[in-house]
């Protein structure tokens, strides 16, 4: 059956391609995002674009209310938009760490407000959210990043309890390393937040992994992505969580065997030997 199916971060990677799958198989499909000219091309496509900005309350309830008042329901809300902040945790300014909070986190809460009443009503809607791999274990450097996807878990594993009852499923994908834009952007900050630090050398190798990675073959397509929100947007009994990518189930294991200090040791190796801090 088609759905009315609402995607944040429609503009580019992982939130472009789903907006691409679910439009193909048939549904509704509106992507919303800031870029108004990166979202164009998805109109060739039927598919509905919106201005969002998900830090923006107005921007937010505009969103959802042109969906409302278009179709008439949201089935499906996949709450995608998001970046990384990479940096280390003295060096992020709290400024950032509170924007990335505010992208990943609270504009996903509030979307997850405005639309719940709505399936409430309908008897029925499911909402995914993207999570990360970076939920369940920490990297080098990704401090606050990895804040605000351990809070995307939490919040998700809260409201799959809460809204049950009403007929709303909350979903998981927790997706390793994919190829978008997500660690350009990381490895942009990473490098500008540790400028003249102790921490320069080390970032800038870290930074220079993320760009060298996030421009390779190695990481997994966003289609694949893709192709697991679509499962989980359909499929009459969607999974808790679904990990995808390179990385999500393996590292997601390993983290849960081996020791904390082994995998710690392990994170450092990414960047090598930090340089002893002079006071
Ligand atoms: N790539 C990976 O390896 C990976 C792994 C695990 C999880 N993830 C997660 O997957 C999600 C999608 O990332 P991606 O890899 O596809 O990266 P991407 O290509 O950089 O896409 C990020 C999307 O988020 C949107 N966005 C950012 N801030 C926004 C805001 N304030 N309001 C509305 N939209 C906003 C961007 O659109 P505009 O700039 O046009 O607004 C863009 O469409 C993110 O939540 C990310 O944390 C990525």
């Amino acid at each position: 059956m088609s759905k009315v199916i609402l995607i944040t971060g429609g503009s580019s990677g992982i939130g472009y391609e789903a907006a691409l799958m679910l439009a193909a198989k048939g549904h509704t499909v509106y992507a919303a995002a800031r870029r108004a000219d990166k979202l164009e091309p998805l109109g060739e496509h039927g598919i509905k674009t919106l201005l969002l900005d998900v830090n923006d309350e107005k921007s937010a309830q505009s969103c959802v209310q042109s969906v409302l008042d278009a179709e008439g329901r949201i089935d499906v809300l996949v709450n995608n938009a998001g970046y990384g902040y990479f940096g280390p945790v003295e060096c992020v300014p709290l400024e950032e760490a509170r924007r990335q909070m505010e992208t990943n986190v609270f504009g996903l809460s509030t979307m997850c407000r405005l639309v719940i009443p709505h399936m409430r009503s309908q008897g029925s809607g499911r909402i995914i959210n993207i999570s990360s791999l970076a939920g369940q274990s920490c990297f080098l450097y990704g401090g606050w990043y990895h804040v605000s996807k351990y809070s995307v878990e939490a919040l998700s594993d809260s409201l799959r309890i809460e809204l049950k009852p009403f007929g709303i499923d909350v979903v998981k994908i927790e997706p390793g390393g994919i190829r978008t834009q997500w660690g350009h952007i990381a490895g942009d900050h990473l490098k500008e937040c540790t400028e003249g630090s102790v921490y320069e050398p080390s970032a800038a190798k870290e930074a220079a992994l993320l760009h060298y990675g996030y421009s390779s073959n190695y990481l997994t397509s966003p289609t694949v992505v893709a192709r697991a929100i679509t499962r989980a947007a359909v499929n009459r009994r969607p999974r808790v969580r679904y990990r995808v990518g390179l990385g999500a189930k393996s590292l997601a294991f390993l983290h849960t065997v081996l020791p904390d200090l082994w995998w710690d040791a392990g994170m450092r190796l990414l960047g090598g030997p930090l340089r002893t801090p002079t006071a």
